[in-house]
């Protein structure tokens, strides 16, 4: 029995032992559970959820890019200030440049920013958005010698323009006034042009002070030109270059249809926005200057001898003879870089209206 005490402590302690051993496994099994549960999934992600958590990030990317995108867009349709009423790019009198070898390659290249004859400054929201009407025929020199200076003109005035030509098919006899309507119908098929100027194509303006905008009053631009030691022709002339708004020239029906040859249509026109009870303003003699391109009178131009007849009518004419009665056909609208070309079959003088 003398062993006996010693292995019933011995018994004692291994029991101890064994509860201590016990209680750790409990612990430990508990631990490794709840945590392996916890952590199962995302400590080792099966394939599948990992291409779908990947596939997640990757829209998350894209949708950041768009909206990114999306805000430049914004700013680029964010409506530009207003151009300033004075442009910072006029330069005052300049002088102009008549090159013979001058061609339409080079003026091209001088004006990359005119498309289909139209500019828009890049800078700021133009004040205004002017058409400018050109009857022609047979002058491509002259057209050469004004579209090199006025396009860079108009861009300094900080202007959306485009430039029409009006051209008369034909040889009858010419119609500058029956060419100024359809230019206005027809630009109208464009934009809505707030302001229209009636412009004569060998007359070049000398300073860009003169502004091609329309105002409360229909306005005369051409207070003198070199061919008149810059004096105004007559009293009332309102000739060569006019600005009218849409408004100011469709109140007095436009021009007359009925002028073949050259003169009287522009005292029409006056005698029509007085009957309005318009008034014609002007620039400052010192900035509305032109040089006036030598030329001989075309043939198919003669003085128009029935001008002072058809003056005298005006009063009863105007309201039949104009916008509403301007009958014509179009041939062709061409659209090259500098100007839009519209060909028109206007008739004859003892044809059409
Ligand atoms: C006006 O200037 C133009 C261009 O320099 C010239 O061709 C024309 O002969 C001048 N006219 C007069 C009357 O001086
Ligand atoms: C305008 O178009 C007509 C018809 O195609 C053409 O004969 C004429 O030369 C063109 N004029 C200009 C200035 O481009």
């Amino acid at each position: 029995m003398a062993v006996c005490p010693v292995v019933s402590r011995l018994t004692w302690r291994a029991k101890y032992l064994l509860l201590l051993v016990l209680c750790a496994c409990v612990i430990a099994w508990i631990t490794s559970h709840t945590d392996g549960r916890v952590k199962t999934p995302e400590q080792v992600p099966t394939s599948d959820e990992a291409q779908i958590q990947k596939a997640r990030k990757e829209t998350q990317m894209e949708v950041e890019m768009e909206m990114e995108q999306q805000e430049e867009v914004d700013e680029e349709r964010k409506p530009k200030d207003l151009c300033p009423e004075k442009s910072q790019l006029l330069r005052g009198s300049v002088s102009l440049a008549f090159e013979p070898s001058l061609t339409l390659g080079q003026v091209e290249e001088e004006n990359r920013g005119v498309a289909e004859g139209q500019y828009k400054p890049d800078e700021c929201r133009a004040r205004q958005s002017v058409a400018v009407l050109i009857p022609h025929r047979n002058r491509e020199k002259h057209l050469l010698y004004l579209l090199h200076h006025l396009h860079p003109f108009l861009q300094r005035q900080q202007l959306h323009y485009a430039i029409y030509i009006i051209h008369q098919a034909g040889d009858a006899m010419f119609n500058r006034a029956k060419l100024l309507n359809i230019g206005y119908l027809e630009a109208l098929k464009d934009f809505s042009w707030d302001c229209f100027i009636f412009h004569d194509i060998d007359l070049v303006p000398e300073n860009d002070h003169n502004l091609y905008t329309c105002e409360q009053q229909p306005k005369h631009l051409v207070v003198g030109r070199n061919s008149t030691g810059y004096k105004l022709r007559y009293k009332g002339y309102f000739g060569g270059v006019t600005a009218m708004t849409r408004e100011q020239f469709s109140k007095v029906n436009g021009f007359p249809n009925t002028y073949w040859g050259w003169g009287g249509e522009d005292d029409d026109l006056r005698i029509r926005v007085q009957l309005q009870g318009m008034k014609i303003v002007r620039p400052p003699a010192d900035v509305a200057r032109y040089t006036m391109v030598f030329h001989q009178r075309d043939n198919g131009n003669e003085v128009n001898k029935d001008r002072m007849r058809l003056l005298g009518r005006t009063p009863q004419m105007w309201r039949k003879d104009g916008l509403n009665s301007c009958s014509y056909k179009t041939l062709s609208v061409e659209r090259p870089a500098l100007y839009v070309n519209i060909t028109a079959d206007i008739g004859t003088p003892t044809n059409a209206h």
